[in-house]
């Protein structure tokens, strides 16, 4: 908010300006993003705000267009391609861009600066199909409990990740050995992730396993769903979890 003005983002990173009094819209800006590209977005097509500076708004929209507006009308002044839209990376955080696959790119921008941006590096999105484990009810629900207690404060609600974190679903430890060893034995101590052994027992720790490779079927079943099933969402529709 500023000078009595609050700056909100609506999903598909469209950016209102309200008065903060009366809550009357002053003026609405919708980048129009392609609908399609709520394929390549790792948590809906969600946006984190915007951020003020002047009398300049800056938004990240999805498809990695950095725009900044004109706080006192909401007409564009200049934008910037942060990475090819063509690339399966979005931005949907505070003006931060990701894939969901962990591979991350940190851009800093000045206002008046003259200096080209270093080439993207080429986005590597890697889905492997995840190893077998239990799928019944059972133990999938017994796995969401435990990982939700004892992993989801550091990974992320629902095995996504948490853009600091490796995305557990997509982790190369996946297989029952190597995860035995981090999240039982404490393979990773030194770095942060202790072992659970002495809070829960090896099939605790073997239906987390599975629970979080159940999340990672679904994401796949998600990420190999033709793009055009994506078109024709409306703004505001969810995308992930409700339109295909
Ligand atoms: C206090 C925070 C914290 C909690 C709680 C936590 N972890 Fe971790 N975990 C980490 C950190 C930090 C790393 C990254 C270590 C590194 O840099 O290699 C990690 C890494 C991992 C890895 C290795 C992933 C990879 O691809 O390298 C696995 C598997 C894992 N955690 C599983 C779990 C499970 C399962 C739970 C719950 C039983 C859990 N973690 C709870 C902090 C946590």
């Amino acid at each position: 908010m500023a000078n009595g003005v609050l700056y909100v983002t609506e999903p598909w990173s469209v950016v209102q300006a309200l008065d903060a009094r009366t809550g009357k819209r002053i003026w609405r800006y919708d980048p129009e993003v392609p609908r399609d590209k709520a394929h390549d977005s790792c948590c809906d097509v969600v946006n984190r705000g915007v951020a003020l500076w002047g009398d300049s708004v800056f938004v990240g929209a999805l498809d990695g267009r950095l725009i900044a507006l004109d706080a006192r009308n909401g007409k564009l002044r200049w934008r910037a391609e942060t990475f090819d839209p063509a690339t399966p990376r979005t931005i949907t955080g505070a003006l931060t861009a990701n894939t969901g696959a962990n591979d991350r790119r940190l851009l800093v921008y000045k206002l008046g600066g003259k200096s080209e941006l270093p080439e993207s590096p080429a986005v590597v999105v890697q889905h492997p199909e995840p190893p077998q484990a239990a799928d019944d009810a059972a133990t999938l629900l017994r796995g969401r409990l435990l990982y939700q207690g004892n992993c989801g404060v550091c990974h992320g609600d629902s095995a996504m990740g948490n853009n600091m974190l490796p995305d557990l679903r997509f982790s190369p430890m996946l297989e029952p050995a190597s995860w035995k060893s981090v999240v039982f034995d404490g393979a990773l101590k030194a770095k942060g992730m202790i072992g659970f052994e002495k809070f829960l027992a090896e099939s605790d720790v073997e239906a987390i396993r599975a629970y979080v490779i159940s999340e990672a079927r679904k994401e796949l079943a998600f990420k190999l769903m033709p793009r055009d099933k994506f078109a024709n969402l409306r703004p505001g529709t969810k995308s992930r979890f409700s339109a295909p």
